[in-house]
């Protein structure tokens, strides 16, 4: 682990937290969100990867609120899915002084020598829900068990056709379908998307094997069901394609399983285009990330269901892990086998994550503070 002595530490905090006092903030990129506040701790770069998606302001927000409140300096910026940004965001953060970086990657493989960089500088480096990929250069990863938000996607979609309870125990008279399904998958340069995907194709396998579900379209391989970016308009696209290539005999399609919000969000816009109407043959679509939006799409019944990712934990436990490593100690790990990057297997601490239907909104998200009722309802 390549981490300055504490007292090394403790006379680069000073000087950097005098750096960090003199810049305006600004991170060379396009979006700059802050820098400053926070106490004598030293300065934190917290690399994000867009604004665009909602669950990456909290996470920032979160990140930053936690850093801030353990005494450090934070600079948060985001990256608007622009690789070349992000790296020089985060060259900015080397050179302005950050003693630990926390990154969620926009593409997992593409930061190799920026982080060649850090090291030189002794700078570790936390991946943030996303790992980071091809280099020795990243030292803890912060995520959720992602095989199983994948399960918990595909147990949401056979709940929703009937066949099985949330926790994916097989209903009793259950249905025997055939049901039409078609799947998305997220971003091929995320290495959380195979993850997903996995989980959810080892679920949705025997039913399709058993024929319960078929894949009307076909396309069952990963890179057929990739989303790019996780963009809402590419999967609006496709679902528009798939619509006509396949379901214009009249056939309907019962079931999509979707990887996240956004890309659910475009699903039921080219549903809509179609002609769908909920209630009225309307499929059964997962998601993941609670995004208010989407929350709301379940309470209306354009989305079945939507996994939680509660963004305060994970905030605290990559918080938690820089200023371990900043204050000499070793981060808590409870997965240390699972996450290769292809260079190491990276010591990690995996979060649960829980399935969000319309019947538990109430008990999940809002007991738990994340959403208020007003917040869904208005
Ligand atoms: C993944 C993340 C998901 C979702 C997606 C799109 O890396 O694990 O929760 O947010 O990115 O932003």
């Amino acid at each position: 682990m390549k981490i300055k002595t504490l007292l090394a530490g403790v006379a680069a905090g000073a000087l950097m937290v005098s750096l960090a006092a003199c810049s305006s903030g600004s991170g060379g990129g396009s979006s700059t969100d802050s820098a400053g506040g926070g106490g004598d701790g030293g300065l934190i770069g917290v690399a994000m990867p867009t604004k665009s998606s909602e669950r990456w302001i909290q996470d920032g927000d979160a990140v930053k609120k936690q850093l801030e409140d353990a005494g450090y300096t934070v600079d948060l910026q985001y990256a608007e899915d622009d690789i070349p940004t992000q790296v020089s965001q985060i060259e900015n953060m080397i050179t302005k002084g950050a003693e630990a970086l926390i990154i969620a990657s926009i593409d997992g493989t593409t930061l190799t020598s920026v982080l060649q960089e850090a090291a030189d500088n002794d700078i570790p480096v936390i991946a943030y829900d996303r790992l980071i990929r091809d280099t020795e250069n990243v030292d803890y990863y912060a995520s959720f068990d992602n095989y199983k938000v994948g399960v918990q996607q595909a147990n949401s979609v056979l709940n929703g056709l009937g066949l099985v309870d949330l926790e994916g125990k097989a209903t009793d008279g259950a249905p025997a379908g055939p049901f039409n399904i078609e799947l998305f998958a997220g971003s091929p340069d995320d290495n959380n998307a195979t993850f997903f995907w996995e989980g959810a194709m080892d679920t949705l396998k025997p039913y399709i094997d058993k024929g319960t579900l078929v894949v009307k379209s076909g396309q069952t391989d990963f890179e057929q069901a990739a989303t790019l970016r996780w963009d809402g308009e590419t999967a609006q696209k496709r679902m528009e394609n798939l619509l006509t290539s396949t379901y214009s005999d009249g056939s309907k399609v019962n079931a999509v399983l979707s990887p996240y919000d956004g890309i659910s969000r475009g699903i039921i816009s080219a549903l809509t285009d179609a002609g769908y109407t909920v209630g009225a043959e309307w499929p059964i679509i997962s998601g993941q990330d609670a995004e208010l939006d989407s929350v709301k799409a379940i309470e209306s019944g354009e989305q079945y269901a939507t996994i939680f990712k509660d963004t305060r934990n994970l905030a605290k436990v990559a918080s938690d892990m820089a200023t371990a490593l900043l204050q000499g100690n070793t981060p808590e790990t409870n997965n240390t086998t699972d996450y290769d990057n292809g260079v190491k297997v990276v010591p990690s601490y995996l979060l649960e994550s829980q399935i969000v239907v319309k019947d538990n909104i109430n008990d999940v998200l809002v007991k738990s503070g994340y959403w208020t009722e007003d917040e869904i309802k208005g």
